[in-house]
């Protein structure tokens, strides 16, 4: 089983460029196969989840070429899908599954839709149960999870949903059905979350209208294709940012990342616990707000944590906790009960490994509270969860003994060659197989 080992007294510094937009890479992928005409992507994420994605396009006879992050998707047009001949395999991926189903519920054909051990446990309800309120058929042999049959139907109706819970993949789940639906639309969210769909599908040419936390969009819209180039993801930079900020004086810039304001809630919590983040050279990129990001050493306090900004942040928590950690007196964050049914459960399994490493904290139903101090070194079961196992490389720079994670090989889903960036920016990390 992959591991990562990492000794104390790391450092980072000088210039990076994590990997391309998770969220935006599946979206491209998504978008172009069902616009007409050939879209040409650069920037793409060529980690396991993207590439899942990618793939069941192409057994759905959506021809694409990739050259490493330069993708070429010659788009089918709306109706253009034909029956993939075997089930779509989503791997470990939430947003995959979640964004394929809105999708395939509206097609003519059969699928089938599965994930690996992790997603064939994640809840499906949440975009099963509205998907039939539109008029779709799917089931699943073990009540709301994967593997799922979306059985082909010639026509979904329009559905006006308030979602229970702040998600972007329900609500684009939602937005992609309806491209299918007669009628408007039109989903309500509880919070804001990412809108890289909606403004994906405006560069596809769609109308879509977002209010607050409002969208709406008619269906039966075409899709023309587009350029679309794919900022680094802000998620994985995350990681980088919370390293600069707990080392000692140092000054990291991390290039040309996406900056839309539906996910920089973790640079807005980093900076209420004090750290020196700079955005630099801001820039529109097709859509997609992008910019470099400066980052120093910087002391870091305790803070009770904005419920408002947890959608704003919900995949940085892992990183964020070790921030907390890291920090003088306590944080305590609350309404993050999503954390709980992403990859792994994030609050439960970062409890265990923060405390292996001798941190004192008390976990919550929707939270935890975290007490600031000195770290150990120790052994942590990542639980096959990319985020948890980078989020501890990154407590190693200020442990006082060697950190091991175990079951890592899951970091190539979101960030393939992290232990090479860590490494050449100054972590003193190495993955054993
Ligand atoms: C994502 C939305 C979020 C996030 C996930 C990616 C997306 O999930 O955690 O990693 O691309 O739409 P939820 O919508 O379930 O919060």
């Amino acid at each position: 089983m992959t591991s990562i080992e990492c000794l104390p007294g790391g450092t980072v510094g000088g210039s990076i460029r994590v990997p391309g937009d998770k969220s935006i890479s599946h979206r491209s992928i998504i978008l172009s196969s069902i616009a007409q005409g050939t879209s040409h992507i650069s920037g793409f994420l060529q980690g396991e989840d993207s590439l899942n994605t990618l793939k069941a396009f192409q057994s759905m006879g959506v021809s694409i070429e990739r050259e490493g992050t330069r993708v070429i998707v010659h788009g089918v047009g709306l109706h253009g899908l034909n029956k993939p001949d075997k089930s779509l395999d989503m791997g470990n991926s939430g947003t995959a599954m979640r964004l394929l189903l809105g999708l395939l519920a509206g097609q003519s054909f059969d699928s089938t839709l599965v994930g690996d051990k992790s997603l064939s446990q994640r809840p499906m309800k949440r975009v099963i149960e509205p998907l039939q309120a539109m008029g779709a058929r799917i089931e699943s042999q073990f009540g709301y999870t994967a593997p799922l049959n979306v059985s082909g139907m010639s026509k979904l109706n329009a559905i006006n949903y308030p979602t229970p819970m702040a998600s972007a993949q329900v609500k684009s789940c939602l937005l992609l059905a309806a491209l299918y639906a007669e009628g408007e639309s039109v989903i309500v969210e509880p919070a804001v979350t990412r809108d890289h769909t909606e403004r994906m599908l405006r560069g596809f040419g769609c109308q879509v209208i977002s209010h607050d936390r409002q969208v709406r969009i008619q269906g039966h819209q075409q899709l023309s294709a587009t350029e679309i180039e794919v900022p680094a993801d802000i998620s994985s930079a995350a990681f980088f940012l919370v390293a600069a900020s707990i080392a000692t004086r140092t000054e990291l810039t991390l290039e040309h990342v996406g900056v839309n304001p539906t996910r920089t809630g973790v640079i807005d919590i980093l900076r209420l616990m004090g750290a020196d983040i700079t955005l630099l050279n801001q820039r529109d990129i097709g859509g997609e707000p992008v910019a470099d990001i400066r980052v120093r050493s910087a002391s870091l306090q305790g803070i009770h944590i904005p419920e408002e900004l947890v959608p704003l942040a919900i995949d940085e928590f892992p990183v964020i906790f070790i921030a907390a950690a890291c920090a003088q007196g306590e944080t305590l964050l609350s309404g993050a009960g999503e954390l709980r049914v992403k990859e792994s459960d994030r609050i439960e399994v970062m409890a265990q490994g923060l405390s292996a490493l001798g941190v004192q904290l008390e976990p919550r139903p929707d939270g935890i509270k975290i007490f600031g101090g000195p770290m150990a070194g120790g052994v942590i079961n990542s639980h096959g969860d990319h985020r948890i196992a980078m989020a501890f490389s990154i407590a190693s720079i200020a442990a006082s003994e060697s950190i091991r994670i175990e079951d890592c090989a899951n970091v190539d889903t979101s960030f393939p060659g992290f232990v090479d960036l860590a490494a050449g920016a100054g972590i003193k990390i190495s993955i054993h197989a």
